[in-house]
């Protein structure tokens, strides 16, 4: 496991939009994972200045995103198909039709999981896979507890979880109780990980997690078994290790 030390959010998300454009340089075909929350926003929107530079190509990536809330549809705000139109689709030069997400508004979950884990098994390989984490030790919206052999299944959120992003809504009452999420032998299939973190809110969760017991309860602790995983964090995610 590589980390990266970075000064603060503006020099993490920098130095995390380097490792996603080195791989789209590469591999101009690569499939991206991608994941949602605030810790990615500066990375997304990094990549956004250097394609407006011409530095980046999209138009021959693919991306897959970890997650999204069941029940809401793409044109929801609060919606993460919305929110990676917002921050990087609708600005860079990415075939939609290249972009994919669970489909909220499928009700049927098993109907809904099988066909997202059908789409990445034919897509082959995820070249890269971005990761924030959960101050629970979530990735994804893989919950403390869930087994580490889940592919693509329906979560019932956690409490803390709801809290967590309940800011994003007018209250709590409004964030969705269920989601789709990758699972994480899905995500650990990835042929490399970058892991964002930053803030001191973090530092607690990235010390358990990387430094701690191998365990379902902090989910994320299972990347120190992967062989490629990449962290960047800034100094105050990291300020307990
Ligand atoms: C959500 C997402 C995760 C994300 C996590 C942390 O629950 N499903 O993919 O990593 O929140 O979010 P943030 O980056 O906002 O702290």
């Amino acid at each position: 496991m590589k980390i990266i030390r970075a000064k603060d959010y503006k020099d993490m998300s920098r130095k995390a939009a380097n490792i996603v454009s080195a791989q789209i340089i590469m591999k101009p075909n690569c499939v991206l994972g991608l994941a949602t929350g605030s810790t990615p926003i500066g990375t997304y929107a990094q990549l956004v200045e250097w394609y407006n530079k011409g530095d980046l190509d999209f138009s021959e990536v693919t991306t897959v995103n970890l997650d999204e809330y069941k029940g809401l549809s793409r044109d929801n705000e609060q919606s993460y198909y919305y929110f990676m139109k917002e921050n990087l689709f609708s600005k860079v030069n990415i075939n939609p039709e290249r972009t994919f997400l669970p489909d909220g508004m499928e009700t049927d979950s098993d109907k809904a999981c099988s066909d997202y884990n059908r789409l990445i098994a034919n897509l082959g390989e995820v070249d890269l896979q971005v990761l924030g984490i959960g101050h629970n030790g979530h990735i994804g919206f893989n919950e403390p507890g869930t087994s580490f052999e889940a592919e693509t299944h329906c979560v019932d959120l956690t409490e803390s979880t709801m809290k967590a992003n309940q800011r994003f809504f007018e209250s709590i009452d409004d964030v969705p109780r269920q989601a789709y999420t990758m699972g994480i032998k899905t995500i650990m299939q990835a042929k490399k990980i970058l892991l964002l973190a930053s803030g001191e809110d973090k530092a607690q969760i990235i010390k358990e997690a990387f430094f701690g017991p191998i365990t379902p309860q902090v989910q994320a602790s299972v990347l120190q078994l992967h062989n490629d995983v990449t962290i960047v964090a800034d100094e105050a995610a990291l300020s307990l290790i």
